[in-house]
């Protein structure tokens, strides 16, 4: 089992299509392992954007995450880093496919309503720093019917 840090950006939530997109993950048989609306300061920004800070859109990106509340969501499944990215779409709304968050809910290149971790080392120190209290451990009665027990849990 993965986990990733998803973030609902600020026009994600101002447009009222927070829960559209959390259903995305959901239907795809992610399971929700922590969620919070919460506001992204200056600080929290910058180690979150770290790796972006000498582009030339970092100012403007580190505006806009701090503009409005966002919702962090922590996502647990197999190989659920590259599932979930895969599921947001290409960065820029107009560029991303048809049926894929992105795709279908926007056309700008920085208001493209999620994020999520690219790897392994990045989901790892996202989720420390939009959950340092830890995420839920629960049973998810889900998986035994989004899984094959047989072949893909026991691996
Ligand atoms: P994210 O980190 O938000 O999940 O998006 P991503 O991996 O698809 O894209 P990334 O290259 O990490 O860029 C981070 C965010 O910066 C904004 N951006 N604007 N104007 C531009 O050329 C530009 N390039 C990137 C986007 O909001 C992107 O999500
Ligand atoms: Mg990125």
């Amino acid at each position: 089992m993965e986990r990733t840090l998803i973030l609902l950006k600020p026009d994600a939530v101002q447009r009222g299509i927070c829960g559209q997109i959390l259903g995305r993950f959901e239907q795809k048989g992610l399971k929700v392992v922590g969620l919070k609306l919460m506001r992204i300061t200056p600080e929290l920004a910058a180690r979150h954007y770290e790796a972006h800070r000498e582009k030339k859109f970092y100012a403007g990106l580190v505006k806009f995450m701090t503009s409005g509340p966002v919702v962090a969501i922590a996502l647990e499944g197999i190989d659920c880093i590259r599932i979930a990215r895969n599921l947001m779409g290409a960065t820029f709304g107009a560029d991303a496919a048809p049926g894929t968050i992105r795709g279908d809910f926007g056309v700008s290149r920085s208001f493209n309503l999620v994020h999520g971790s690219d790897s392994k080392e990045a989901a790892e120190k996202e989720l420390k720093l939009f959950f340092p209290e830890g995420v839920l451990d629960y049973a998810y009665d889900a998986f035994a019917w989004v899984y094959d027990p047989i072949e893909e849990l026991k691996k």
